[in-house]
C-alpha cells in the first residue's frame, strides 16, 4: 500500500479539505490584431481554467487598425471550439473589470526577459488594487515566442506575407486591409 493510500485510510476522506473552486481567468489585450501566440495562450488558459474571458481593451486615447467589432469577429471566430471561453470587451481599469467578472485570476504571457519588466509592474499593481485577482503568467510557446501584434502590422506594411504567423482569417483581414 502506498504511503498516500495509508494516511488516506486513517483519516478517512480529505474531500473536506479541497472545497469546491473555480477559476475564472481572464485574459485581457489589444489583440490588434489576435496572432497565433495569443491563441496558443488561449488554448492553454482554457484547459486551465473553468471559465475564460478574452478581454478586449477599448482605448479610447489609442487608434487600433481593427475596429473593437473586427477584433471581437476574429477571436471569436478563431476559438469556437473551445467551449469553456466567453469574448468580451471592457475599459477602465483591469481590476475593476475582474471585480465586475468575479474572476479570480488574470492570465498573462512572457515571451522573453523584454516583456518581464512591465508584465512585473502591471501585477505588482494590479494585486495591490484587487489582492482577490492573482495574476499568472504562462511562457510563450517558442515557436511563437517572437511575434507580437506590432510586428505583425510592421510587416503587413511592408508588403510581407503573415500567414504563418496569425490565424487564416486574420490574415485574410489583413490583406483586405493593406490591398485597398
Ligand atoms: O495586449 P496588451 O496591449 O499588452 O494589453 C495590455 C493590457 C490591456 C493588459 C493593459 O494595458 C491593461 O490592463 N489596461 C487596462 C487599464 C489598466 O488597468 N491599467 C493599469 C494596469 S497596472
Amino acid at each position: 500500500m502506498s504511503a498516500r493510500l495509508k494516511v488516506s485510510s486513517m483519516s478517512g476522506t480529505s474531500a473536506g479539505r479541497f472545497p469546491e473552486r473555480r477559476l475564472v481567468a481572464i485574459y485581457p489585450g489589444s489583440f490588434d490584431p489576435l496572432t497565433n501566440g495569443h491563441l496558443d495562450m488561449i488554448a492553454r488558459g482554457s484547459r486551465l481554467a473553468d471559465h475564460l474571458i478574452v478581454a478586449i481593451l477599448r482605448n479610447t486615447q489609442k487608434q487600433p487598425l481593427f475596429s473593437l467589432e473586427e477584433r471581437f469577429e476574429m477571436i471569436d471566430a478563431a476559438t469556437s471550439t473551445l467551449t469553456n471561453i466567453e469574448v468580451d470587451s471592457f475599459e477602465g481599469l483591469l481590476v475593476e473589470y475582474a471585480a465586475r467578472k468575479s474572476a479570480n485570476a488574470i492570465l498573462r504571457g512572457i515571451r522573453a526577459v523584454s516583456d518581464y519588466e512591465a508584465e512585473l509592474q502591471m501585477a505588482l499593481l494590479n494585486r495591490r488594487m484587487r489582492p482577490e485577482t492573482e495574476t499568472v503568467f504562462l511562457m510563450a510557446a517558442e515557436e511563437y515566442s517572437f511575434i507580437s501584434s506590432r510586428i505583425i502590422k510592421e510587416i503587413v506594411t511592408l508588403g510581407g506575407d503573415v500567414s504563418q504567423f496569425v490565424p487564416a482569417s486574420v490574415a485574410a483581414r489583413l490583406r483586405a486591409k493593406f490591398s485597398r
